[in-house]
């Protein structure tokens, strides 16, 4: 029951009425009994939204794009791997002090461990993308141990800037999207650039994919991964990672690490 004991979290993005955590973050609260709401806000002031939690004494939120990178500044504590991607997706209240995490690298150990059961450290693979998605995933490989990965990005320098960031932590070699060698010399393809959030397009050419397994991080089916299924690859969407990273997520709101399969549940249709 809502009354005024009601504590209130969310989700502050801009667009954001696609956003399946309402209604996962919703369900779980009530699944494990806690009195507690869980919304969206969409907002182009991040600077007064963040002052908003504080005034209303909202207990957590997770943020998104356009704003991961922009709440770094506006928290009181970053913990240290939020710091070291230099993007929040998590910011819990404790009374009125904000401290943001970052919980998206983990919902991709969550999804890679998940599905592909192969030793990933001596595979080769191909991160396309080098912005904030990309750093995540790139992040969560040398946390798993990877030792290297190609980076096949659109502008080169964006790609050189990102392996700057990482040179102690994975090697990386860059290349451009076009790079018929990598790609098809790759056992895993993971999509981290914005293609494919638009309907209709594609990052890379899918002829030039002879054996990797395909991953894409956004949760809807995309094109790569429609067109990587009708050739017969394997071919696996962000759902996965949507569902860790919130796992995480929910456990620093409430100390609990809801069931896997009742969160499945939740998402029903919205799944595939
Ligand atoms: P996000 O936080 O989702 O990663 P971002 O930091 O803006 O968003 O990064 C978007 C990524 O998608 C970048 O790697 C970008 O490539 P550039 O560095 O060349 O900008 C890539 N991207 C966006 N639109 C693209 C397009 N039409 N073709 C190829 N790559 C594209």
């Amino acid at each position: 029951m809502i009354n005024a004991d009601t504590k209130v979290y969310g989700i502050i993005g801009n667009p954001i009425r696609h956003s399946l955590s309402p209604q996962l973050h919703s369900e779980m609260f009530k699944a494990y009994g806690i009195n507690a709401i869980y919304t969206a806000f969409e907002t182009k002031d991040i600077k007064s939204a963040i002052d908003g939690i504080r005034a209303l004494d909202i207990k957590g939120v997770n943020v998104t794009v356009p704003y991961k990178e922009d709440v770094v500044q506006l928290v009181d504590k970053v913990d240290k791997q939020a710091m070291i991607l230099k993007a929040i997706n998590t910011i819990k209240n404790e009374n009125g002090y904000l401290i943001g995490y970052n919980t998206d690298y983990l919902g991709f150990m969550y999804l890679l461990k998940k599905n592909v059961k192969e030793n990933y450290i001596s595979k080769r693979i191909a991160v396309l993308g080098a912005g904030g998605a990309a750093k995540s995933i790139i992040f969560a490989l040398s946390k798993l141990n990877v030792n290297s990965v190609f980076l096949l990005n659109r502008t080169r320098e964006n790609a050189l800037k990102t392996e700057e960031i990482f040179k102690n932590l994975i090697e990386i070699e860059v290349s451009d999207l076009n790079d018929k060698d990598v790609i098809s010399s790759s056992d895993i393809i993971i999509n981290c650039t914005s293609v494919g959030l638009k309907e209709g397009q594609i990052p890379i050419d899918i002829n030039y994919v002879d054996k990797a397994v395909i991953i894409d991080i956004i949760y809807k089916d995309s094109l790569l991964i429609k067109r990587a299924r009708s050739k017969n690859l394997r071919a696996i969407n962000g759902m996965d990672m949507f569902v860790g990273q919130a796992l995480y997520s929910f456990e620093l709101f409430s100390g609990i690490k809801f069931d896997m399969n009742l969160a499945y549940k939740v998402l029903g249709d919205n799944k595939r």
